[in-house]
């Protein structure tokens, strides 16, 4: 018989690919995806831990399968990811009705501890090691990934995929938690990437966002040598079928003039850089320990306009970190004007357990100045990105069509007229009015409109005469 598994993710890209990787294994082992718990034998939370209010709605979520295990006690509920690696047995007391915790580094251990519970052995755990609890390589070990296990149809389309090339971070910012959930910082090798790409090309894919938590620090060695980012990305851009290589999230410091000459001269790799400032104040920069000051990230800045004038810029902030002054936070608003990023997100400072922060670091800036700096910042981040998309009014871009926007209906027909969603090259969202089986298609579309998230666009007329419309 078959058996059924439902799964929600939260967090980021990392956590989307480990939930497609954990997906295609259990499909290798007889399971079938179900969209609601009711419908699972098997619920699967694939957890974060960045901020607490992730944690919290994933607490408070396990608290609503109380009943549903009361009432269905073979039903088996599993929490994977960040918070599983984090919170180990403390998810165990808080929610005793959970049968599995995997951490992000124990995923390929599912079928077994399935197994394990099925012949009576009761609850499972299977957590990497901590960061301090054996030698570099072999905690390394401990958390490494199962990425050659692909399963198209769980990326939200099938022709654009993520590809770690990178597992784990050893930048120890204060704030992050990300160091001790995700382990060392490990470059995976560039053969296992390549052929992982090769497969992707020959499942349709024509988009590859290579993902790693500093991935421009990207480094592997081997006999034959070393391979940075500008060497992988070089390799990739061969493998026919893929036409657009992205990559997340970059780290300022190792933004190289090498990498970004790279992108330039390589057709394929998008002109978009996400590059997270995370403060504009030099002190609050020191406090977290980013390991550059302001007129560093500037000089980087500066390094991306002279060589990719074209370039998106992205950047992620938080504010009410510990310490921050109004004059820190005043430097954060500077920073966005003067660097008029594509798009900015926007975090409050939150608490991690186990972080160099929370052991030395006052939380001293008040929940309601936390809210007001987030709104602010968020303020004058819209009003740059607006601006930006304003140059882009009445001229062309390319779009990757993804599929139909939310605001499609879902049980229109494949012929009838909806709002389409894509991608520029340079990460931009448009919409236009098209056709759903423009998905997947690369399109030239004239920018009518534009707000500061979205290009409203219209499909050139050559377009809609060659599909037909
Ligand atoms: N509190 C708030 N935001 C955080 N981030 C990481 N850790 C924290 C924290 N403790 C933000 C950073 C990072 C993004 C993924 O999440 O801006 O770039
Ligand atoms: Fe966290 Fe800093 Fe590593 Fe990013 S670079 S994952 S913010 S420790």
């Amino acid at each position: 018989m078959t058996k059924t598994v439902y799964i929600k993710t939260v967090g980021c890209q990392m956590n989307v690919l480990d939930s497609e990787m954990v997906i295609a294994d259990l499909k290798r082992n007889g399971y079938e995806v179900v969209d609601t718990p009711d419908a699972a034998d098997l619920l699967l939370y694939n957890t974060c831990s960045i901020r607490e209010q992730a944690e919290e709605k994933t607490y408070s979520a396990l608290g609503k399968l109380r009943d549903t295990k009361d009432r269905n006690p073979e039903k088996k509920i599993g929490v994977l990811g960040c918070m599983a690696q984090k919170d180990q047995e403390v998810i165990f007391r808080r929610a005793p009705f959970v049968d599995m915790v995997v951490g992000p580094g124990q995923l390929h251990a599912l079928p077994q501890l399935i197994t394990n519970i099925d012949s009576g052995e009761g609850r499972q755990m299977a957590v990497s090691l901590g960061r301090t609890e054996g030698k570099q390589a072999v905690v390394a070990r401990s958390h490494e990934t199962f990425d050659p296990l692909r399963d198209p149809s769980m990326r939200p389309t099938p022709f654009q995929a993520y590809l770690r090339i990178q597992i784990g971070c050893d930048k120890f910012c204060t704030y992050c938690v990300v160091p001790n959930t995700r382990g060392p910082e490990q470059g995976r090798s560039p053969v296992e990437i390549l052929s992982e790409a090769r497969v992707l090309a020959e499942q349709g894919c024509r988009e590859i966002t290579l993902l790693g938590q500093t991935v421009n620090s990207y480094r592997h060695r081997s006999e034959d040598g070393e391979t940075d980012l500008a060497g992988l990305l070089e390799q990739l851009h061969e493998i026919d079928g893929i036409e657009r290589l992205k990559f997340v999230t970059n780290y300022p410091k190792d933004m190289t003039e090498r990498l970004l000459t790279t992108v330039r001269d390589l057709p394929k790799c998008s002109p978009y850089l996400h590059v997270p400032a995370q403060s504009g104040s030099d002190a609050v920069l020191k406090r977290m320990k980013r390991g550059y000051t302001v007129g560093q990230y500037m000089d980087m800045f500066e390094r991306i306009e002279s060589i990719l004038p074209e370039a998106a810029v992205s950047s992620d902030f938080i504010v009410g970190f510990c310490g921050e002054t109004d004059e820190d936070f005043q430097k954060s608003v500077d920073m966005i004007e003067r660097c008029r990023f594509k798009n900015s997100f926007i975090f409050q400072y939150s608490v991690r357990g186990g972080t160099k922060a929370a052991e030395r670091l006052e939380d001293d800036v008040p929940r309601e100045v936390k809210a007001q700096r987030n709104n602010e910042l968020l303020a004058v981040q819209n009003r740059v990105a607006k601006e930006g998309n304003e140059k882009l009014r009445g001229t062309t871009v390319q779009v990757l069509v993804e599929g139909p926007s939310k605001k499609a209906g879902k049980a229109d027909e494949d012929s009838s007229i909806v709002q389409m969603t894509g991608r520029t090259h340079c990460d931009r969202i448009v919409v236009f009015d098209g056709n759903r089986r423009q998905a997947r298609q690369l399109l030239d579309v004239h920018v009518d409109d534009v707000t500061s998230h979205t290009l409203i666009g219209r499909v050139r007329t050559v377009e809609l005469v060659s599909i037909g419309l």
